[in-house]
């Protein structure tokens, strides 16, 4: 069962003759319990798509719907519950003044949950830090540390869906690869759908099972990693994208996120 459909998804920026198109008739779905990768080049309109899914832009056309129901103008408090985002920028998604503890407390007031504390406690240690560190300000946090507490914050109130917008690339390459095995592990223990942006196919294949691959605001192609990875795409841009990635994967740098360890 698909858990996000996206169908016909069009948006523009500006009015009249200064209206920027900058998603064009968009159609993919992720299933249920699948981590779904979009990919392209910077300004493809990825980052929109995910927007639009939260609710953050109300203005787009076509049909969005998040397990089976259409998603309306409004966000509803329910679809907080069912789906949260995390961000590329930790630093921005975390208020500088509150603590670790005020930030992933907040969802739950706002939602009137009980046992407020038990549960900071809970999701601090699902994502892999201990119970002290809530009462930390996010700049006595390292960039991994920052991105597990926005991790924790996502899920504090039990989503079944992450948009995950480039959620290592603010990361250093060591650092990278403990949050994609964190990203996959809670997927697979708690059944969660993730759609996932990247720029950098490795990412996408160490974490997804399918992916599309956006230009210009049009998604050019869907296909699995597994094709991916034995040279089956079909759209040049996903070839050329494939090449360069495999180039990059070379430098020591980037060695351990290459595509070519598929
Ligand atoms: N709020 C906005 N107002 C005007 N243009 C925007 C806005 N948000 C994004 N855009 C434009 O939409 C295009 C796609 O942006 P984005 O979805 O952020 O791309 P990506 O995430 O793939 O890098 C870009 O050309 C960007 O400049
Ligand atoms: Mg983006």
């Amino acid at each position: 069962m698909a858990i996000i459909e996206v169908r016909s998804l069009s948006l523009s920026f500006g009015h009249g003759a200064s209206a920027s198109k900058v998603l064009d008739e968009v159609s993919f779905e992720v299933r249920e319990g699948e981590s779904f990768g979009l990919v392209g080049e910077s300004g493809s309109g990825k980052t929109t798509v995910l927007r639009c899914l939260a609710g953050q832009y109300t203005h787009w056309q076509g049909e969005l719907r998040i397990a089976g129901q259409a998603l309306g103008r409004k966000l509803e408090r329910a679809r907080c519950k069912q789906v949260q985002m995390v961000f590329q920028d930790p630093y921005g998604s975390l208020h500088p003044r509150h603590t670790v503890y005020t930030a992933l407390a907040e969802p739950l007031r706002i939602h009137g949950i009980k046992e407020e504390r038990q549960r900071v406690v809970a999701i601090l240690e699902k994502v892999g830090l201990n119970a002290d560190f809530r009462f930390r300000y996010p700049h006595q946090l390292s960039g991994g540390q920052r991105q597990r507490v926005a991790i924790a914050r996502a899920l504090i109130l039990e989503p079944s869906v992450l948009l995950l917008d480039e959620p290592t690339s603010a990361l250093d390459v060591s650092v990278q690869a403990e949050i994609l095995n964190l990203l996959d592990t809670l997927r697979r223990r708690d059944g969660l759908s993730y759609l996932l942006v990247a720029h950098d196919l490795g990412v996408v294949a160490h974490l997804c099972e399918r992916m599309a691959v956006m230009q210009h605001g049009r998604l050019l192609e869907t296909l699995s990693v597994d094709e991916l990875c034995a040279d089956q795409a079909r759209h040049p841009y996903t070839r050329m994208l494939m090449q360069a990635s495999r180039s990059c994967g070379n430098q020591p740098e980037a060695q351990g996120l290459a595509v070519a360890a598929c």
